[in-house]
């Protein structure tokens, strides 16, 4: 299994913060935000990560992680030259997974829980949350207890089921990509993607436990921090 982080994007909803730098560099309580997407990562048992981000940037992710030989990981980059969609993002990683399963983590999502992967056999998972304000996310749709479709930012959502920001795919992903059509917003969307693992009856799901947010916004970047200080100050008390 490989990993994938999704660090590119504009960071376009959190001007001025993002102006000289890119959001995962910015501040959850004490530490840069892509340190907790790589360590949900290397919590799963991947060593082998690649990151991928912007060209305005990447030097700048590069200077923080190295080689990865401090966390006990390989990591490797590669860079997004325009913020074309997640799903864009995610096929520059054809090479680096040659015919391997990937593990992808959106480089803004804080997750409490962890997860395990060395059951996953074939096809496609994601994680799923009830959040109560499910239209700023990929919502899931259910027949009884089975996904029957995705939608991305429904304006009248059909759960409170979002998808958070961590999938699980077979190396088929690379081809579902190169047939994707630009999404409304101009993007390759990963929602369409799950939605062919869908049709093609091969996506599991899982529910995710505590904590859980992206850090996308500046509120949810403020509860993220309270969220980590919390834990740490707990921490502490132990
Ligand atoms: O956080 C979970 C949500 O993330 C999901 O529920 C949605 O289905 C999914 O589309 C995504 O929604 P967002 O609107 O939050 O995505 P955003 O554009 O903020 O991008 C999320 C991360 O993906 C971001 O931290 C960096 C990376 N990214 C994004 C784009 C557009 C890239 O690496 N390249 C890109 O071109």
């Amino acid at each position: 299994m490989k990993g994938v982080i999704l660090a590119g994007g504009t960071g376009s909803r959190m001007l001025p913060a993002t102006q000289v730098t890119n959001k995962h560099l910015l501040p959850i309580y004490n530490k840069p935000m892509i340190l907790y997407p790589l360590d949900t990562l290397k919590k799963m048992g991947i060593n082998d990560m690649l990151i991928i981000s912007g060209k305005e940037h990447v030097g700048h992710i590069i200077g923080l992680l190295g080689s990865g030989r401090q966390f006990g990981l390989n990591l490797s980059y590669k860079v997004q030259d325009e913020a074309g969609g997640i799903a864009q993002a995610l096929g520059l990683a054809e090479d680096f997974a040659k015919d391997d399963k990937v593990t992808v983590i959106l480089g803004d999502n804080i997750f409490e829980d962890t997860f395990e992967v060395s059951d996953f056999g074939e096809g496609a998972r994601i994680f799923i949350k009830t959040v109560p304000d499910p239209e700023r996310f990929g919502v899931a749709e259910f027949s009884e207890d089975k996904i029957i479709g995705v939608e991305e930012k429904p304006l009248a959502p059909k759960t409170n089921y979002a998808v958070t920001g961590l999938y699980v795919y077979d190396n088929r992903v690379f081809d579902f990509i190169k047939n994707l059509k630009p999404s409304a917003r101009g993007e390759l969307e990963l929602t369409d993607v799950n939605n062919f693992y869908i049709k093609s009856g091969k996506m599991d799901y899982k529910v995710v436990q505590g904590f859980w947010s992206d850090a996308g916004t500046f509120e949810s970047l403020f509860r993220s921090s309270e969220y980590i200080k919390r834990k740490s100050d707990s921490d502490k008390n132990l």
